[in-house]
């Protein structure tokens, strides 16, 4: 039904959209109320988690400032006799060399859809990247620093991770083929594209064949026994719910990718993950449209939207949720209507002005704040589009980002982000557009010199080149990769000890 639409739009021509996935599970009688009882008890567990993380704060050193000092030498001296350092010490990365029905085949097949949903060729077409943004129509700015493909602008699909990081990785400056000396393997498992390949009318054992081939091949490896899979990591650009089929949604909904016993041993990076805590998947930022191959686009970038003009207090991206009694949607859109201050892109059924990514990043970079509602789950894309843009995301539930992105975004939320609690919003005795008029200017300037102080890090450099002191989201979501791959080694390592008087007893 609402499929044919999107193999138009332009951007978010999602492989699954929002429309399609509130489509689906309106189809089926029993999905909503299960839905709802899902977010229900993710709400909680995030709440616990939200309080617990503000307890410990005191002792725990913030994962961002952990990555970001992580400098060659930090590992150690005297890498060889001359004194010289190895940068790569602790840091190397063996890639497995899967067979390419896990990869490669995936992508070349991507027009083979028996035509169950849009052809997924275009948006795995760039290395992931998708179709360039067009050149500039007449009097819409110049530069190198313009939204087109010459400044490093894509239609990027949101869920086109898998490809995107693949291709980092390739140019990672620490790969190995001595997999004993690395410090993390990875598994270059396409997980989110082959979720979207099967997903529409298939049967379960469809849907699950190539996790149980990938599991079977991955645990008969010699790599696989050094650690039971605990140093294996690898991406599957979607949300946790994509893969978690048996506790999700609904019967109907995923893989089950993440419940195989290989799966949990594994770190896995989303682009939101189930609850903190409740697994072992990792939550990293969605790609954006911004895909620099220069330290300099970058540099560029941050400049032009530090100087932006941003006319509009506050703007708004997003369809409204009818059918979800919890959604917030319909009070942003209509809080946002009724304010002079305030621009909205509509992206109803019919309209399609907010699957244009030149018209949300023009928008964004004349906004102070970015308006973040959940949808059809708690993150969004667009929150990293907004911080791309300069824009001051303004959250409303915990779980939209301070409870993921751990890795690269603060761990006080306030330095780059305002948070409204969805229930005023909700009961209507809360005014965002006066909630954000008494943040004094200061403070209103100091969260936006933040957010473009985040942009490198929230951005996935072209694959096909390679930037020279910027970090983007893939390196810092690397070496967070391999910080945790150490500590869970570390972790089976203290179990493997402890069990030693059991052993003995045994004998
Ligand atoms: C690994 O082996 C391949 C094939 O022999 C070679 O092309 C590549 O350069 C090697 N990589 C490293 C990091 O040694
Ligand atoms: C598919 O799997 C789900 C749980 O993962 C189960 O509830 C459902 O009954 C299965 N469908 C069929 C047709 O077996
Ligand atoms: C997962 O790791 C544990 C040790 O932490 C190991 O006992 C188990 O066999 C591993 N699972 C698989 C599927 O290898
Ligand atoms: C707004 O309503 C919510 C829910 O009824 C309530 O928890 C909150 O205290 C109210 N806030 C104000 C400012 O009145």
């Amino acid at each position: 039904m609402s499929r044919q639409r999107h193999t138009t739009a332009t951007t978010t021509s999602h492989l699954v959209c929002q429309g399609d996935r509130r489509s689906m599970e309106m189809s089926g009688a029993l999905l909503r109320p299960r839905f709802l009882l899902l977010l229900a008890a993710v709400f909680w567990v995030a709440v616990l988690y939200f309080r617990l993380s503000v307890l410990v704060r005191g002792v725990a050193v913030a994962p961002m400032e952990r990555t970001v000092s992580f400098a060659p030498g930090y590992e150690g001296r005297s890498d060889d006799d001359d004194g010289n350092i190895d940068p790569c010490r602790g840091r190397r990365v063996y890639i497995h060399d899967l067979p390419p029905r896990f990869n490669a085949d995936i992508l070349s097949r991507c027009g083979s859809t028996d035509g169950r949903w849009p052809s997924m060729c275009e948006q795995v077409s760039n290395a992931g990247l998708g179709k360039p943004l067009p050149e500039l129509l007449e009097g819409e700015g110049e530069g190198e620093a313009a939204l087109s493909g010459a400044g490093g602008w894509y239609a990027t699909q949101q869920f086109a991770l898998d490809a995107i990081f693949h291709g980092r990785m390739l140019r990672y400056g620490c790969l190995t083929n001595d997999s004993s000396e690395a410090a993390a393997v990875f598994v270059p498992f396409y997980a989110g594209f082959d979720f979207a390949r099967h997903h529409w009318g298939y049967d379960n054992a469809t849907r699950d064949a190539a996790s149980l081939d990938l599991e079977s091949w991955l645990v008969s490896r010699p790599e696989w026994r050094r650690a039971g899979g605990r140093d294996h990591f690898l991406v599957a650009g979607r949300t946790a719910w994509d893969f978690r089929r048996d506790t999700c949604l609904s019967p109907t909904w995923g893989t089950n990718l993440l419940l195989l016993p290989a799966a949990k041993n594994m770190t896995v990076l989303v682009v939101e993950s189930s609850a903190p805590g409740l697994g072992n998947d990792m939550a990293v930022p969605y790609p954006t449209y911004f895909h620099p191959r220069t330290d300099d686009d970058v540099l560029r970038w941050q400049k032009k939207i530090k100087s932006a003009e941003r006319p509009w207090l506050m703007s708004f991206v997003g369809a409204p949720r009818p059918g979800d009694p919890r959604s917030i949607r319909s009070q942003i859109i209509a809080q946002c209507g009724a304010s002079s201050a305030c621009r909205q892109l509509g992206c109803a059924f019919g309209a399609s002005q907010c699957h244009s990514p030149g018209d949300i990043m023009r928008l964004f970079q004349s906004s102070t704040f970015c308006l973040q509602p959940p949808g059809d789950s708690y993150t969004r894309r667009s929150a990293f589009d907004a911080m791309v843009a300069g824009c001051v995301p303004v959250f409303f539930h915990p779980a939209s980002a301070y409870l993921q992105y751990r890795w690269h975004l603060p761990g006080d939320h306030a330095r780059y982000s305002v948070f409204i609690p969805e229930d005023g919003v909700r009961a209507g005795n809360v005014s965002i557009e006066e909630t954000l008029r008494r943040i004094p200017g200061t403070v209103v300037r100091r969260m936006q010199e933040e957010v473009i102080r985040l942009v490198p890090r929230l951005v996935y450099a072209d694959p096909r080149y390679s930037l020279d002191t910027v970090k983007d989201a893939f390196d810092v979501a690397v070496e967070g990769v391999i910080e945790k791959v150490a500590a869970d080694m570390r972790k089976v390592e203290t179990d493997r000890r402890s069990s030693w008087p059991d052993n003995i007893w045994a004998e």
